[in-house]
This record gives structure tokens, sequence and C-alpha cells, in this order.
């Protein structure tokens, strides 16, 4: 298989809630070993991009391909045959039970006489905890972790069955900056050892500080997708905004869209300022 084939491939993926168009003829590809952050404001489809890739939602329309054969995932499990493994939004732990309980919760390894084969579970998530470098003790009760080593094992239950696509749904999401770092170089680290990574996120810094190219979600639709290193937190933002820079307007509508903007960016990314001239 060529690298150049993308490791999974939607086209014109639709999803509809009633009357709510979730994802309007979505085509996007993830490529090997890449990071790939969706970005875009509240209610833009990026979870339920997520939940598409992951076998969670089927959409109503459209086509999906893994390593270039057509492919349907009809549930989660399925999807993790693949390759394909996931951390929803808002997911939860089990608070009274270890680390290595809520790693394989849902699918306990047994032994040769289907009894809970706790060993060979402590000492996987001990590898897995490892590779991430990170602290956590394997036995630690979940209700003893910080929200930074929550998402940590969040992760690391992602990694136990060698994923080649991981898909992060806002990964940073209520975390401390020196806890964000940390989940960043995992994120960075998944990379080098050759996995894709799909993050949903909602803070730039953090999509700039990782990701080798930006999707931009606006109301259902893929309106960009950007080469990270070849654009600038504007472009995103203006795409975010749904302000096309090229598109003549008159002086109101203009200072309007671009105040409107620059209020988002702030938001966005903290307290840089931003250059309107930049838009
Ligand atoms: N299960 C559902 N039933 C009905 N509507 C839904 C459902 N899931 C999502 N939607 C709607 O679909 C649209 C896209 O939702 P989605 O959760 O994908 O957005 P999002 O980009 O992840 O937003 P956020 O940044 O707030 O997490 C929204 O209008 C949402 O209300
Ligand atoms: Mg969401």
């Amino acid at each position: 298989m060529s690298d150049v084939t993308p490791l999974m491939e939607m086209s014109d993926i639709s999803v509809k809630f009633g009357f709510v168009h979730a994802l309007k003829q979505v085509s996007l590809s993830v490529r090997h070993r890449e990071v790939l952050a969706v970005v875009g404001d509240n209610g833009a489809g990026k979870s339920t991009l997520i939940k598409i890739m992951s076998g969670l939602l089927h959409p109503d329309s459209g086509t999906m391909k893994w390593q270039g054969e057509a492919v349907t995932l009809p549930s989660i499990r399925a999807a993790a045959q693949l390759g394909v493994a996931a951390v929803f939004q808002g997911q939860s732990f089990c608070d009274n039970l270890d680390v290595s309980a809520n790693l394989f919760l849902g699918k306990e390894l047994r032994d040769n006489h289907l009894r809970r084969d706790d060993e060979t579970m402590q000492e996987r998530t001990r590898q897995v905890l490892q590779s991430l470098s990170s602290a956590i003790r394997v036995g630690q009760p979940m209700a003893s972790l910080s929200m930074g080593q929550k998402q940590t094992v969040s992760i690391a239950r992602t990694l136990l069955d060698n994923p080649q696509l991981i898909l992060l749904d806002e990964p940073t999401s209520a975390l401390s900056v020196m806890q964000t770092a940390e989940v960043l170089n995992y994120i960075k680290r998944m990379r080098a050892e050759g996995q894709s990574i799909v993050m949903v996120c909602h803070d730039l810094p953090d999509v700039f500080a990782v990701a080798d190219r930006i999707a931009v979600m606006r109301q259902g639709r893929l309106v960009g997708v950007l080469e990270t290193a070849k654009t600038s937190y504007e472009t995103v933002v203006a795409l975010i905004s749904g302000i096309d820079p090229e598109t003549v307007m008159n002086e109101t509508e203009r200072i309007d869209a671009l105040t409107d903007a620059q209020a988002r960016a702030h938001a966005l990314r903290g307290t840089r300022a931003i250059c309107l001239d930049q838009i």
C-alpha cells in the first residue's frame, strides 16, 4: 500500500438529525502519519464527523474508503478491527476502579479458564502508559487522577489495540497549560511512531503547535483544508467565521465582519493581538 493512498477517505458524507443537517457533503481524507486538526464553531459538525469516522454513527449518504478500499463502518468494533480508535467528547470513567480496570473496561482480558486476567491487563497497561511516558501508576484509583491524567488514560485506552488512526474529540479542553503540553507531546509521539491522528480542537495555538493540516468546518460543511505551515491564524479564523477575504464587500460590511472575526480570534488565541490587515 503506497503512502500516497489516504489512510481514510470520506466522499460526500451527509448526516441529518431530523431537520438539522449536521454534515453536508463532506469530502475529507486522512493521510498516513499526519496530525489533522478539525476546527470550527460550536455546532459546526466536528463531533459528528468524528463519530462517522469511528463507526459510532452512520452517514445518510456518501462513501468511505480505508487504505483505498471501499468500506462501511457499521459499529465501533468494526472500525476498531480496521485500526481506528476514538476518544469522544466528554467521555467518562468509573472513578471507583483503578487505571488498569478503566483501560480495559468492556474489553477485559480472560485467561484460558475464562477468568479475568488482571496480571496481563496490568502489564499491558504499564506498557501503554510507558509508551506515553506517563507517570500514572497502573493500580492508582481513577478518582485520584487529575483532569490531564484522566485524558492520558483516555488516550492510552485508544492505544491498546495498536490502531493506525486515532480520533480525539477536544483532547485538551479543560486542561491546564502543562497538561495540554503533555497531551500535545503524546500526539506528536504517536505521529512519530507512524500513526495518524485526527484532533478536534477549539484552541488555535494547540492546533498550530501539532497539526500538519487544518480542516475547517462551518455549519456542517467543510469550508477548507489548509497546510498549517502555509496558513495563518487569521485565515483560519476568517474561514471559521464565514468570511471570504477575497470577497468584495462594502466598507461597513467589511468592518462588521472583521470586528466579528477579531473577537473570535481573540477568544480562540487568548491574549495575542490580531492584525486586521492580514485577514
Ligand atoms: N444526536 C443528535 N441529535 C440531534 N441533533 C444533533 C445530534 N448530534 C448533533 N446534533 C446537531 O448537529 C449539529 C452538529 O453537532 P456536533 O456535535 O457535530 O457539533 P460540534 O462541531 O462538535 O460542536 P461543539 O464544538 O459544540 O462540540 C448541531 O446542530 C447539533 O445540535
Ligand atoms: Mg463537538
